[in-house]
């Protein structure tokens, strides 16, 4: 019997070595017995990017799901056909849906992942102060989730360190949902972070070991939740800072797996049962030093 090919699935963007995306979904794909495999697709420059894209549409290309990651998230909703509301209100995309007839559609996951996460935290969000760190496309995905839902926070407080780019952010948002929650401060001391019933930081500071603090330490409290989008490593010296003044902290894997449940959701057209999504998290898990 000649064995059928694989249907292919991956994730591109660039770099991607760190990328723990391929132990999730490949230990899916075992567990559920299934003729798939997931892989890294780095993609180097814009101009390589915009061949693959292209190439996606062809008949007989077996890749039929993708994420998306920096530096792709917004560039890509160029080649899609179909994108979700959600994602549209966003402006990025990081799962890909590509069905037979080579039609791809648009979503994302990683502003429902997020609040899944903190859904599990137990973290309510309605009337609460938020501040956060950074004007990237992570934060365009979690500002637009807290802005969208019912029971959205009182204020949200954002510092970047470049100004203009978290005010264009929070422009461009605001012309598709309510974004009058959102204020742009000058400084990470007008964040209040005393005042916060939260701290989001969504910048790569604490990845490679920074030991600077983005805020001052002693402005950490009890009551409060601080949250780091960082996973690897585990604990950030944000995190460790936070514990020390009693905070309640989380690293980011939890949301790096519901996105991550949210993508293959939308690849198998179907939910999947608990128990593969607990491998899923186990091998992720599994994939960040203790
Ligand atoms: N847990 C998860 O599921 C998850 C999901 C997505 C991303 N992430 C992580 O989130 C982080 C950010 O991703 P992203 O997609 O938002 O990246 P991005 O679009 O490149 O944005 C990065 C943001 O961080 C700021 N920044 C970069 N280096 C900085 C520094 N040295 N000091 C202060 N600010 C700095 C940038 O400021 P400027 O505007 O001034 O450049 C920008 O606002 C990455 O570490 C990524 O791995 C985690």
């Amino acid at each position: 019997m000649v064995k059928e090919p694989p249907a292919i699935y991956g994730i591109i963007g660039y770099p991607l070595e760190h990328s723990l995306s391929p132990r999730m979904h490949n230990a899916a794909f075992k567990a559920l017995k299934v003729n798939s495999v997931y892989k890294l697709f780095p993609l180097a420059n814009e101009q390589v990017f915009t061949v693959f894209m292209e190439h996606l549409k062809d008949e007989g290309n077996p890749i039929f799901g993708l994420n998306v990651t920096v530096p792709y998230k917004e560039k890509v909703l160029a080649h899609i056909d179909t994108v979700d509301p959600f994602a549209l209100k966003a402006g990025a995309v990081n799962t890909l849906v590509i069905t037979h007839q080579r039609k791809i559609f648009g979503f994302n996951t990683d502003g429902p992942g997020f609040l899944s996460h903190w859904h599990e935290l137990g973290f309510h969000l309605k009337d609460k102060r938020i501040a956060i760190l950074g004007a990237g496309g992570t934060t365009r995905a979690i500002l637009s989730v807290l802005c969208l839902i019912n029971d959205r926070p009182a204020s949200i407080k954002l510092y970047n360190r470049t100004y203009e780019k978290a005010e264009a952010l929070v422009k461009e948002l605001g012309q598709k949902m309510d974004a009058s929650i959102v204020e742009v401060v000058n400084t990470p001391e007008d964040l209040d972070v005393e005042l916060a019933d939260a701290l989001i930081n969504t910048t790569p500071v604490g990845l490679k070991g920074e030991t600077q603090l983005p805020v001052d330490p002693n402005l950490f409290h009890a009551d409060m939740l601080v949250y780091d989008v960082i996973y690897n490593p585990a604990e950030t010296p944000l995190l460790k800072a936070a514990k020390a003044k009693g905070a309640q902290t989380s690293n980011g894997l939890g949301m790096l797996y519901y996105q991550g449940v949210l993508s293959f959701t939308n690849w198998a057209g179907m939910d999947i049962d608990a128990k593969y999504k607990k491998i899923m998290r186990k091998a992720l898990e599994e994939g960040v030093p203790a």
